[in-house]
């Protein structure tokens, strides 16, 4: 499906059946009413929601990143973040971006629709099978775990790396188990009790967890903000000589 096709099918359903049950039933506000959305993709949102954490985890993205790479995205992210991972990857390389919610898709088509060489696709990431001749160099999680269901996070782990070539290298950042002494640790308990019914499994399980084959693949794990957030990158053991 070409830009132009899915924007128009994104237009024309808003709010449809297809969205799975958590989006509609605990994130309605942030992801799924056009005008909340409308309201709430900034990036002065993505700073505040992430502590003033925003820049540096961003940067733990955007260094992963080459010129020329392919990257896959598994989700949109409110403000410019796309914008920057698509101008680092460049018009010789390739980013495909995927989204379940139609408004999420139609803003990440706009933040895009000068860069040819990006894809933004109408996917459940766990669905997501890429696309004929491309290997990514690069699949990035960026805060989606903790916003889905047990389940699905088995599922969207285990696609992604089911799309990891040899030599690539998957990217998951999100939210860690933060030390006892960091204040944040107990407003985020209210949060979650209150928004995120799922950001809490992150606490209790590593990202390895949820992982069929964790053994054929080297984790490695960098935690940010007293333990507020992490961020793991999984390549493929046998290839330890990946280029970055
Ligand atoms: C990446 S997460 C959260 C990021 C962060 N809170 C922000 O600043 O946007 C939010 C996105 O995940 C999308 N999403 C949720 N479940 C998904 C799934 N199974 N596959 C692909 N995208 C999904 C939502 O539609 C939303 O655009």
């Amino acid at each position: 499906m070409d830009m132009k096709q899915s924007s128009s099918w994104a237009m024309a359903d808003s709010y449809d059946a297809n969205l799975p049950d958590y989006m509609t039933e605990v994130y309605n506000w942030a992801y799924v009413d056009p005008k909340k959305v409308r309201w709430l993709d900034r990036n002065l949102v993505v700073r505040v929601l992430l502590f003033f954490n925003d820049q540096r985890l961003i940067r733990a993205y955007l260094n992963e990143i080459r010129e020329g790479m392919k990257v896959w995205q598994v989700a949109h992210v409110y403000g410019d973040l796309v914008k920057r991972v698509a101008d680092k990857v460049g018009s010789r390389g390739i980013f495909h971006l995927t989204d379940v919610t139609p408004v999420q898709i139609e803003h990440a088509q706009q933040k895009l629709a000068d860069k040819p060489w990006c894809k933004v696709m109408r996917r459940d990431a766990a669905d997501f099978f890429g696309e004929e001749g491309v290997d990514y160099d690069l699949i990035c999680s960026f805060f989606l775990l903790h916003e889905v269901p047990e389940n699905k996070k088995y599922q969207i782990v285990n696609r992604m790396l089911e799309l990891l070539p040899k030599g690539g290298k998957a990217i998951f950042v999100d939210y860690g188990r933060p030390a006892k002494w960091q204040p944040i640790r107990y407003i985020l308990k209210v949060v979650n009790r209150l928004l995120e019914p799922f950001a809490e499994a992150l606490w209790n399980n590593e990202i390895k967890h949820y992982a069929r084959e964790a053994e054929k693949f080297v984790w490695e794990k960098k935690t940010f903000f007293g333990g507020v957030y992490q961020c793991v990158t999984v390549r493929h053991k046998e290839c330890r000589g990946f280029s970055k």
